[in-house]
């Protein structure tokens, strides 16, 4: 007998989520299996801040959405015999029954001796949305002043390495004193610790005289608001988060940032990942290099137990996870 454990969610997001929101249901998916079909049992999986956004796939009652990584462990299909790792869309459940390979299989980036769980970070979609999000919009050069803000997280301390290895000056915002240090271990030229700094003072230190040419925005906000006033005259913001904004309830009122962005005449370009998602096999080999070569260095927040991917997923809304918010089953 083979039982699923799955996560649903019970009711709405409405603000900050909450354990009301969450369900854990079983299911048994004992089948016997079809020619080409296969079982997979989960090996990590991962919350990403994006998952309370997309509410228009989260239907009340249904599986919470997302990737995960898997090992499949009942084959009647020869391209994936037992053992094989796969990577899945299928959602926050322990178990899949793959149907139809083909389609639910997602390719999986060459790993060389990887830990497998950096497919869902720096090898995986994270780690694209730094590479294309940050090179393709801010199109940063050498000798430029990057600024970028969730610094420490899983897309923003990608961001920070990348810039540095194109040459430029990096200035990074993190909420902890403890992030902060990582970011100078890492490389940046600045780390500040919002939650303690004022952020137009920070800023006239490591940027004077409005001299940020490039910024990577995870956060949104006033942040953002006052990080426009810093900006070079002709510079380039990549729109990449919201992520303060991402419980509100209500619409908020300003300060707005289009003086600021009139004044310094910037361009300013929100993206979503997989615009570029034909191009990934590309963006993944460059960062494998970078990994091999020690240019880019990655953390891991890793949850033991599917039992805890509500708890990981409303940690990621305040600052509790250092690095990549991942969960090992
Ligand atoms: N456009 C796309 O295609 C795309 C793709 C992936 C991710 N994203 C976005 O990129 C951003 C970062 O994602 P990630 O996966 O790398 O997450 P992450 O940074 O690993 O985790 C979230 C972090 O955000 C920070 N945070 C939470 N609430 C905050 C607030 N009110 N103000 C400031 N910082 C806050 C916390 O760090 P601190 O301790 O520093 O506060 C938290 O650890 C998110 O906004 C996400 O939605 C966009």
């Amino acid at each position: 007998m083979v039982i699923c454990k799955k996560w649903t969610l019970a009711q709405r997001f409405d603000g900050k989520p909450t354990s009301a929101n969450f369900k854990l249901v079983k299911e048994d998916i004992s089948e016997k299996l079809n020619d080409g079909e296969v079982l997979c049992e989960a090996v990590y999986l991962t919350v990403d801040p994006y998952m309370r956004t997309g509410e228009a796939r989260n239907a009340v009652g249904g599986t919470l959405f997302g990737e995960q990584v898997a090992k499949v462990t009942v084959s009647k299909n020869p391209k994936y015999p037992v053992g094989t790792i796969v990577r899945l869309m299928s959602g926050w459940r322990s178990h899949t029954l793959v149907k139809d390979a083909g389609k639910e299989i997602l390719r999986s980036a060459e790993m060389s001796d990887l830990p497998l769980s950096l497919m869902l970070g720096t090898m995986g979609m994270p780690g694209m949305t730094a590479y294309f999000g940050f090179l393709e919009i801010c199109q940063p050069k050498k000798g430029e002043t990057v600024l970028v803000n969730g610094a420490s997280g899983a897309v923003g301390s990608l961001v920070g390495q990348i810039a540095k290895i194109k040459g430029c000056k990096v200035i990074g915002f993190a909420g902890s004193d403890e992030k902060c240090d990582w970011l100078k271990e890492l490389g940046f030229d600045f780390a500040y610790n919002y939650k303690k700094v004022d952020v137009d003072a920070a800023l006239n230190e490591a940027a004077p005289e409005n001299s940020v040419d490039c910024f990577f925005d995870n956060v949104g906000g006033t942040f953002t608001v006052k990080a426009l006033n810093h900006m070079k005259t002709f510079g380039r913001v990549s729109i990449c988060g919201s992520i303060s904004a991402y419980n509100d309830t209500t619409l908020p009122t300003g300060p707005l940032p289009f003086f600021n962005i009139l004044k310094s005449q910037l361009k300013v370009e929100g993206f979503i990942v997989y615009r570029w998602h034909q191009r990934w096999q590309e963006g993944e080999k460059e960062m494998l290099q970078w990994i091999k070569e020690g240019k880019i260095k990655y953390k891991e927040h890793v949850t033991e137990g599917f039992e805890k991917m509500p708890e990981a997923f409303m940690g990621l809304f305040e600052g509790s996870n250092f690095g990549k918010a991942i969960i090992k089953v």
